[in-house]
């Protein structure tokens, strides 16, 4: 797919990267502070130009892994000889420098072979990653990048627990990188890791001021929509509904129907607000069908 937007390194699940191009249409032309309370990877704030932006998410570790790569922007060569050391040290796989999977192990395991070739490593780095007493960082993204389905998933006792996915340290990773780097260095940026009420409270919107809400959907399977629920969503439309009424433009990305179920909530109160009909593919990591689903972004401003 040829595009101008730039993919988050962080290959976030539900990331807005192929939708890129048709928020931003319906997006304000002119923002002066872009407000995001639910950043996840980051793909939206990249890729939108604003003075400043002011990015939040409830997830410690995903605000963890911006300020590093953030700060890393600073000097990216350092941080590319951090990786690569770290991926010779658990002899982990990295195509984007060289090919070390043994040709034995590729015809064996024709459809495997990066998940074959990483276990042991990446075994070995989650454990130490696990009974470091500082979270690390540079640790924590070759895991997430080299695991299965690129999730941040913790265990109730802070431990890392993703399983190796089938993946390699890549090309594109590396070009995913590369233009987070050169995109922060001019943006300026300031990250938060609170509640969305906590962290919407403080921001004092004003004139050219955008908000944009990609909360977790009511109605789809997601790691993140682990402490969403209907009084979650029931707070955020009023919040939305309040903020309407000192005129701060807003949009709300979200599903409105998928597999059957409905939100009903959301159906009846997007009434009130314009609505677009997103044109995707939703692609299930769970069984690899094609689903196809009602996605809208509700918006209170004139287009
Ligand atoms: C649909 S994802 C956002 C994806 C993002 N638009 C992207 O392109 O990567 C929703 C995000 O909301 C965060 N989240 C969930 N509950 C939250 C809350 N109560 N306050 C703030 N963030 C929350 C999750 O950690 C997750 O990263």
């Amino acid at each position: 797919m040829k595009t101008n937007n730039f993919r988050s390194p962080l290959f976030y699940m539900g990331d807005k990267f192929k939708l890129l191009d048709q928020l931003k249409d319906k997006f304000p032309k002119k923002i002066n502070n872009f407000v995001e309370p639910f950043t996840g990877g980051g793909s939206v704030f990249l890729n939108i130009n604003a003075n400043k932006y002011f990015l939040n998410d409830r997830d410690k570790y995903l605000v963890g892994l911006h300020k590093h790569l953030i700060k890393s922007s600073k000097s990216p060569d350092i941080f590319f000889k951090k990786v690569k050391n770290t991926l010779e040290k658990y002899e982990l796989s990295r195509s984007y420098e060289e090919d070390i999977i043994p040709k034995n192990l590729r015809k064996k395991f024709i459809k495997t072979y990066y998940a074959q070739f990483n276990k042991q490593g990446y075994t070995k780095l989650k454990n130490d990653f696990n009974n470091n007493t500082k979270i690390d960082y540079l640790s924590l993204y070759i895991l997430l990048i080299l695991g299965f389905n690129r999730i941040l998933r913790f265990n109730s006792n802070g431990k890392f627990n993703l399983p190796v996915g089938n993946v390699d340290f890549n090309k594109n990773t590396v070009t995913a990188l590369n233009n987070y780097f050169k995109v922060i260095k001019n943006k300026k940026v300031k990250f938060y890791n609170q509640d969305y009420k906590k962290f919407l409270s403080k921001i004092n919107f004003r004139k050219y001021d955008f908000l944009y809400c990609d909360p977790p959907y009511l109605i789809t399977a997601g790691e993140y929509n682990k402490y969403w629920n209907e009084n979650e969503e029931i707070e955020l439309l009023k919040k939305l509904d309040e903020l309407n009424k000192r005129k701060v433009k807003w949009a709300l990305s979200n599903v409105i129907e998928y597999r059957g179920k409905k939100n009903k909530i959301l159906t009846d109160w997007s009434k009130k607000y314009e609505s677009f009909n997103i044109k995707s593919n939703y692609i299930s990591f769970n069984d690899n069908t094609i689903k196809t689903f009602k996605e809208v972004l509700i918006y209170n401003y004139e287009k």
